[in-house]
């Protein structure tokens, strides 16, 4: 492998080291010096067991960063949740037994346990250990169980251990570590060769040339998408109602106002699509007549808008599919899955992310999203709340694991 052109993944890239009481604690140095030589900015997480073996200080000089050891000292200053958000890539190494246990269960009684819920970015897990707990059936089923959850677990090597024993146990070499950190953080392009069409914001459905009805929608769920979906290599073409979001680079932005608008936006690009996602919220109804002038209050009484409805543009495009791989969104107050349910059906879609949009800290305006996706086949993935980019990942990454596979595609990559 080529050691100068793998260095070069790491400049930039925000890397946590969470290092565990295990005696190859030790040998989480030399990795931080590797990791920060290649040109990553490494912020070290101790549990309690580690600092026995090796101080805070030694991290904390290597790395030019605070060294995080105490759970309550990073809740006041919410480091549990900055360091994985900023993370690129958590590395744990060494990880002992007692740590595989409460990541495979979730069990957040430390700092770095803690982080691992709060992230979705890479996990890389180096183990170190005496031989005979390595090959105990709860630590390997406790493997078993991050694996499946792709984390990426380096198995330990084989050789002479601090016990004395010669066994599987030893922490996998600094190249190894260092070599996996570069693998997860290459790009993504399971959408290479795919075309996709993403609808984003809110229809705007005039009243007169001054007024209008419209809703909420800041177009941040669509945009992610739109993003997300070019940085793993789709071609993109994003309808847009007006939003106050910048245009993403290197995507087709077609802007657009009203549901009428959007629905010829969408139908002229539908044919060229391989995957459609309308993430938009578009207006169910709109005045049936638009005031040529500004309606006047005058002495007449309030006047009463008529309405007629706007069009169902998912239910159009699903009436003329082809092979396009069809997901909807629905945005719920109340019955999240059962109204969820009965829009995937009627509108003959493949994936709906549902989402109700009361939740607090989620839904319209708001940088992060909870949602279920519910799946033509059946299946239902909650996912917790989280950034709105994050959860772009996870509904692309459903995509590429619906049974309807995308031709031309990578085999399906698990999100960590
Ligand atoms: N949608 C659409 N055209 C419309 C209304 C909605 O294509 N005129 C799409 C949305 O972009 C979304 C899905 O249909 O992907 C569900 O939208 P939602 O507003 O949740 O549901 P509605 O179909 O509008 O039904 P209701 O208002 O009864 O909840």
């Amino acid at each position: 492998m080529d050691g100068d052109r793998q260095s070069r993944l790491l400049i930039g890239k925000r890397v946590a080291l969470g290092v565990t009481g295990s005696i190859a604690a030790y040998k989480a140095v030399s990795l931080l010096r590797a990791l920060t030589k290649a040109g990553a900015s490494v912020s070290v997480v101790m549990t309690k067991a580690a600092t026995k073996f090796v101080t805070p200080m030694t991290f904390e000089v290597l790395s030019g960063q605070a060294v995080t050891t105490d759970l309550f000292e990073a809740h006041h200053e919410m480091k549990h949740l900055s360091i994985p958000e900023q993370a690129d890539a958590i590395v744990v190494a060494p990880a002992t037994a007692s740590f595989l246990a409460k990541a495979a269960v979730g069990l957040a009684d430390d700092v770095l346990s803690t982080m691992l819920l709060t992230t979705r970015c890479p996990l890389i897990i180096a183990p170190a250990m005496d031989g005979d707990m390595w090959t105990h059936p709860t630590v390997q089923e406790h493997v078993g169980t991050l694996r499946s959850r792709g984390a990426i677990i380096l198995d330990p090597e084989e050789g002479p251990l601090a016990s004395g024993q010669i066994a599987q146990g030893r922490l996998a070499g600094e190249f190894r570590i260092r070599e996996a950190v570069e693998q997860a953080l290459l790009p993504r392009l399971d959408f290479k060769g795919q075309r996709v069409l993403i609808s984003a914001g809110p229809t705007q459905e005039a009243i007169d040339p001054v007024r209008y009805i419209s809703n909420r929608s800041s177009g941040k769920m669509g945009y992610a998408l739109a993003e997300a979906a070019r940085n793993r290599g789709a071609e993109v073409t994003l309808v847009t109602g007006p939003v106050s979001l910048p245009v993403p680079a290197g995507v087709l932005v077609i802007h657009v106002t009203t549901a009428q608008e959007m629905a010829a936006a969408m139908s002229a690009h539908f044919e060229w699509s391989t995957v459609v996602v309308m993430a938009a919220a578009v207006a169910d109804f709109r005045p049936k007549e638009v005031a040529l002038h500004k309606l006047k209050k005058g002495a007449q009484a309030a006047p009463t808008l008529e309405l007629e409805p706007a069009p169902d543009i998912l239910a159009m495009l699903s009436a003329k599919r082809t092979s396009q791989i069809l997901v909807g969104f629905a945005a719920e107050t109340q019955n999240l899955l059962a109204h969820a349910q009965t829009k995937l059906v009627a509108k003959g879609l493949d994936l709906i992310v549902a989402n109700d949009v009361t939740q607090k800290g989620a839904g319209f305006g708001s940088d992060r999203n909870a949602a279920v996706i519910l799946s033509r086949t059946g299946e239902q993935q909650p996912l917790s709340l989280r950034l709105k980019s994050e959860m772009a990942h996870d509904i692309l990454s459903a995509i590429v694991q619906f049974p309807r596979t995308i031709q031309g595609t990578n085999s399906p990559t698990s999100v960590s």
